[in-house]
């Protein structure tokens, strides 16, 4: 079978992408996920507010007040380097396409880390823009706004493919989609992960919650890149969230991706997962006389109404009733 896919200027051996994680900060880890059959890979994200932290903790005390910014300049510099010396490295051991992730605050960091990524040889850059809004005077329709506006400086200073990665807490991602499209997007994914957050109802206190995914996050997944996919046919969607077994592989292509990206079973289950989940894939399209990824991408989304409006019907009725029949 040919597992190859390609978006927006990339080619894939097959659509398996390993999704940015502390998995991919790692060269020889790297590799080794290319020899388990990974089809691409998602560097680890830089955080620019994580590299400020490092700076800011840094101990001042005995440093004159002019050595401040040169040192701090330094650290930072040193943090940047250290991402280019993976992406470098990287690409010297793997021959799979090899994206950078970026998540900053200060507009102007994220067009001169992108910048400074794609001189160190990262075939792709992705924007890791997930961001909460809570303010009670927030104006309906900045956030995606934010997101064009970040997109067309990026685009305004690289020539590789640039990635949105989208968190789900959008009301409609569909028009937000096409407007990324329209700026030249290469590929949209559909989701991010919030980092859980969860109570300690003793302590009374916040505590993290279930990092890893367990595969309920893949509903929504299915449902957004059905309808985005259908709507929009010319976009390049990857799927992420809830893509723990070569099942749920095979329905996000079904669902309209272009390809997965993955990262939780990983880490439950090393890096064998790839090679089950890639062959899992392969057998279905045997079974399913499906020569090439193209011929089954998109064939249950939402242009197809085999079963009425299930994409946007979201109520429980049936279930109720159903359940109510359970009962009798
Ligand atoms: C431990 C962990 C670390 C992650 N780190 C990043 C990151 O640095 N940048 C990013 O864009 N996404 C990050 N993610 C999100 C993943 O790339 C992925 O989109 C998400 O976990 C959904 O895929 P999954 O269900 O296979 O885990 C992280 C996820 C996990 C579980």
């Amino acid at each position: 079978m040919d597992l190859t896919t390609s978006f927006g200027g990339l080619t894939l051996r097959n659509p398996f992408i390993v999704s940015s994680c502390s998995l991919t900060s790692q060269p020889e880890k790297n590799q080794e996920m290319e020899k388990a059959g990974a089809g691409a890979l998602v560097l680890k994200s830089i955080f620019e507010e994580e590299i400020m932290a490092q700076v800011n903790s840094m101990d001042h005390d005995d440093v004159p007040i002019e050595g401040y910014d040169y040192i701090s300049f330094y650290q930072k510099q040193h943090c940047l380097d250290e991402y280019c010396r993976l992406i470098r490295d990287t690409k010297r051991l793997c021959s799979i396409p090899v994206i950078a992730s970026v998540n900053c605050y200060t507009g102007s960091e994220w067009t001169a880390y992108a910048k400074m990524f794609q001189d160190a040889g990262a075939d792709a850059i992705e924007l890791n823009v997930m961001r909460i809004v809570s303010d009670f005077d927030y104006s309906y329709g900045s956030l995606e706004q934010q997101h064009v506006d970040l997109l067309r400086a990026v685009k305004s200073v690289v020539t590789i493919p640039v990635i949105m990665k989208l968190g789900h807490n959008f009301t409609n991602v569909v028009p937000l989609a096409g407007r990324l499209r329209a700026e030249g997007a290469a590929a949209v994914v559909l989701f991010n992960k919030m980092s859980p957050l969860d109570f300690d109802i003793e302590k009374l206190t916040l505590r993290k919650g279930e990092v890893l995914s367990g595969g309920s996050e893949l509903s929504e997944v299915l449902r957004w890149t059905a309808l985005t996919s259908a709507k929009l046919p010319a976009l390049p969607l990857l799927a992420s969230g809830g893509v723990v077994d070569g099942e749920a592989f095979v329905k996000v292509l079904l669902a309209g991706a272009s390809a997965a990206e993955v990262c939780s079973v990983l880490y439950k289950q090393g890096v064998g997962a790839i090679t089950e989940m890639v062959a899992f894939l392969n057998d279905w399209m045997v079974r399913h006389h499906c020569d090439t990824v193209d011929q089954m991408r998109g064939r249950l989304n939402a242009s197809h109404r085999h079963d009425g409006d299930r994409f946007e019907r979201i109520q429980f009725f049936s279930n109720i009733s159903q359940a109510k029949n359970d009962l009798n």
